[in-house]
Order: C-alpha cells, then structure tokens, then sequence
C-alpha cells in the first residue's frame, strides 16, 4: 500500500473479529514504528503486547474499576474537559459514532454500553501499551512527542497490513491494573495503549470518517510569493 493511501483512508477501528494477530506480523510493525524519529535518537518508547489471559484481566480489572467509581488513575497529567473548537470536534466525532451506531442521544443505556467498550479496548485481541523511561520524566514534554511519532508509526504500519487499531485513553485510565496485569516494569511510565486487530467489516462505527479542517485553517504560509 501507498504511503499517501494509508494515511488518507486510515481511520480509527472499534470493532474487532476474534481472529488472533500472528506474534510474528506484530513483530513486523514494531520493527516499522520503532523508525520513528526521536528527540536526539533517544529512542524512550517500550512496547507491552498484551493479548490472551493477561488482557483479560486488564479489561476485567479496568471495567471494575470504573463501574465501582474509582477515579481514573493515569501515569501522565490528563487533558481534562476540552473546550471551544476543540469541544467542538470532540463533539462532532462523537456525533458521527452514534449516528452510525444508531445510538440514540438520550438512550443513556447504550451510551454507557459503548463508554465501557472503550474501558474494555473494544474487545480487541491485541493491546499495545505504549511507555517511556521514567529516567526522562523531568526532561520535559519531549518523551510523549517521542511516543506520539512511534504511535502513529504502529498504526499505519497496521493498516498497510490490513490490521486496524485505535490508540486509545480508556485501556490505560486505569493504570494501575494495567501495570500489575502487564508487569510493566516500575522504570517506565505509562503513556497511551493502541487496541488492534482484524477490522470486523459489519461494525458500523469503522467506516466512520472523522473531518480534518482544510490547509488554510490548520497551516500559514510565510515569506512565500
Ligand atoms: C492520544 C489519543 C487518545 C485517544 N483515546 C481514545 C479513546 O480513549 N477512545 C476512543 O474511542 N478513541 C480514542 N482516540 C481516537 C480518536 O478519537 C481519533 O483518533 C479521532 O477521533 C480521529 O479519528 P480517526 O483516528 O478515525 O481519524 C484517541 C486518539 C489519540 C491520538
């Protein structure tokens, strides 16, 4: 596949088969990613690919928590509530999911159905939690640009191949499930997790095609003719 392709028609997966992803493919695309650039080739990223029994409890264990209430513990300061343009396209991605899932705004059930799909990593047969070293943690912000190149990486490494994924918040708001399910070593902090698998083609909510504000809104031009 085309780089330009991928990266036009990649969009975020939430539903899975159940179909296993071979070690060796996964092997493949993290070899891919880990080409990414890095702030003076410190290379801070650490993979953790959970799949079968300890992803299970993972999800087990965050579902749990969150349904018992337990405020989300995360390893890195969180974004808290978006406002202005940025509510806005978080709004409008979140229209465009239930449209296609025919969830209705005020059916609150199933609302929470898909919230705690989210905690689950939607079921994915493949989690990627994605870490740095902690021995970077007080040099500043430059670790999770780090992260976020390498991430983008795996994902569309995954998508030339036919995988789909989505990076994903929720898998790792309980973090400290995942770091005692996973045995993510104490030297490293827990940034984000990428859910991957085979894209089921009959879940609605994977055709979904998020917008992107034109060139001119996102971009200035400066000392051209
Ligand atoms: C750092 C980060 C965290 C994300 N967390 C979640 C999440 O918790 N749940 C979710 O459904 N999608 C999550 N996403 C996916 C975004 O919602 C998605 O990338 C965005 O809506 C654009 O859609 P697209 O990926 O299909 O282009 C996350 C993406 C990023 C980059």
């Amino acid at each position: 596949m085309e780089l330009k392709q991928a990266m036009q028609e990649r969009r975020s997966i939430r539903g899975f088969t159940k179909e296993p992803v071979p070690r060796k493919l996964l092997e493949e695309i993290i070899a891919l990613a880990n080409r990414a650039p890095s702030s003076m080739n410190t290379q801070p990223w650490h993979f953790h690919v959970l799949s079968g029994e300890v992803l299970e409890k993972v999800r087990k264990g965050n579902t749990e928590r969150m349904l018992a209430g337990i405020p989300p513990q995360r390893e890195i300061t969180d974004h808290g509530a978006y406002g202005g343009v940025h509510r806005e396209r978080q709004i409008e991605i979140a229209v465009q999911l239930f449209e296609a899932m025919g969830i209705e705004r005020h059916d609150k059930e199933r609302r929470q159905d898909w919230v705690m799909r989210g905690f689950r990593q939607f079921d994915a047969p493949v989690s990627v939690v994605v870490c740095f070293d902690r021995s970077l943690e007080d040099n500043g912000t430059i670790a999770h640009f780090d992260l976020g190149a390498v991430t983008y990486g795996l994902v569309l490494a995954a998508w030339d191949r036919g995988l789909g994924a989505v990076i994903n918040g929720q898998g790792i708001m309980q973090s400290p499930v995942v770091r005692q399910h996973a045995g993510i070593p104490e030297d490293q902090v827990i940034l984000t997790c990428v859910a991957l698998g085979w894209p089921d083609e009959s879940f609605a909510a994977n055709s979904v095609k998020s917008r992107r504000r034109p060139v001119e809104n996102a971009a200035r031009f400066v000392g051209f003719d």
